[in-house]
């Protein structure tokens, strides 16, 4: 693995031996001295044109926890503001002794292009680009379902697992990575979204999509993950009638969480809408692994970065 870009670069071995070390490093996260000495002498670079807390931090946490430094470059303020393109900025965190990119960026295909231009020889991460991909929120949304739904499971996957995805789909990168993701890894796949808000060829993705999210929840899924409503990204409007009529019919309510299986585990990307996209007792419920899927986040990342810092795949890459 030279780069993290996209889950549909990966297969199914390379995806579970990921969430192996994802599991050696959260073994190592419950010691009293947390800091391995993996990463010493190299430098992680957060580079992020988009807003984000707790990816950043997430990034942050998993490089400082490997001992690598961390240089955090955020758009605003910097020179990009100034209208400097990618590949100047690339150029000049290459001189700066970069040895990881970390990139957030809000048009698909930002870390492709970082990756693959020639700019820069060093590894890039995908932290998210426009609607496209978010490949380490896939692997921590996994990592999640596999504590709590396939513990121990010999094969490493997610054989047999019904997720349910639901919400604007249409801006969720997470959406996208997480489809490819749980299905590489034997999972079954439902979508569940008002038309307006499921990108053009849904319908060809490996798995089912649905419009009812009662009928969806009435096949009793094993985890339900809903989504954020990006309306930052929602420029003109029309997507749904109101608010209200959203959240009526597309919302995970108290009533509709108390019809799922006693087993089911609720997931949320954060940052939520509470009361709009999620009831904030659902939120809060034993159902919900939103704030563990926060901690297995920094697992998968120091499994990532370990992945591409540390073992000899990058000198045969090179
Ligand atoms: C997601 C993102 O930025 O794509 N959030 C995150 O990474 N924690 C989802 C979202 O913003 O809704």
């Amino acid at each position: 693995m030279r780069h993290f870009i996209s889950i549909a670069d990966l297969d199914r071995t390379e995806a579970v031996a990921l969430l192996a070390t994802a599991e050696h490093m959260a073994a190592t996260q419950s010691r009293s001295i947390r800091k391995l000495p993996t990463l010493v002498g190299s430098t992680v670079v957060n580079l992020f044109f988009e807003d984000s807390t707790r990816t950043r931090i997430s990034f942050e946490a998993a490089a400082k926890r490997l001992s690598a430094d961390v240089i955090n470059f955020s758009a605003k303020g910097s020179s990009l503001s100034k209208g400097e393109s990618l590949k100047d900025t690339a150029l000049t965190l290459q001189a700066m002794g970069a040895d990881a990119v970390v990139v957030r960026s809000a048009s698909s295909g930002a870390a492709h292009q970082l990756a693959h231009a020639g700019w820069i020889d060093q590894p890039i991460i995908n932290a998210g680009d426009g609607a496209h991909e978010h490949p380490t929120q896939a692997m921590l949304d996994a990592f999640t379902l596999r504590h709590h739904l396939r513990p121990g499971d010999p094969n490493g996957g997610l054989d047999g697992l019904h997720v349910v995805i639901v919400g604007d789909v249409l801006h969720s990168r997470v959406a996208r990575s997480n489809m490819l993701l749980l299905t590489l890894l034997g999972a079954r796949v439902t979508l569940v979204a008002p038309p307006a808000l499921l990108p053009v060829g849904a319908h060809a993705w490996p798995c089912e999509v649905l419009y009812d999210l009662d009928e969806a929840l009435a096949a009793g899924p094993d985890a339900v993950m809903m989504l954020r409503v990006q309306r930052e990204r929602m420029v003109g409007g029309g997507f749904f009638p109101t608010e209200g009529e959203y959240s009526r019919r597309y919302g995970l309510s108290t009533q509709r969480a108390a019809r799922l299986p006693d087993h089911a585990i609720v997931l949320h990307p954060g940052p939520m809408n509470r009361g709009f996209e999620i009831a904030g007792d659902v939120a809060d419920s034993d159902r919900s692994v939103i704030v563990e899927q926060v901690a297995s986040g920094v697992f998968v990342r120091m499994a990532v970065l370990y992945h591409l810092l540390a073992t000899d795949d990058r000198e045969d890459a090179r």
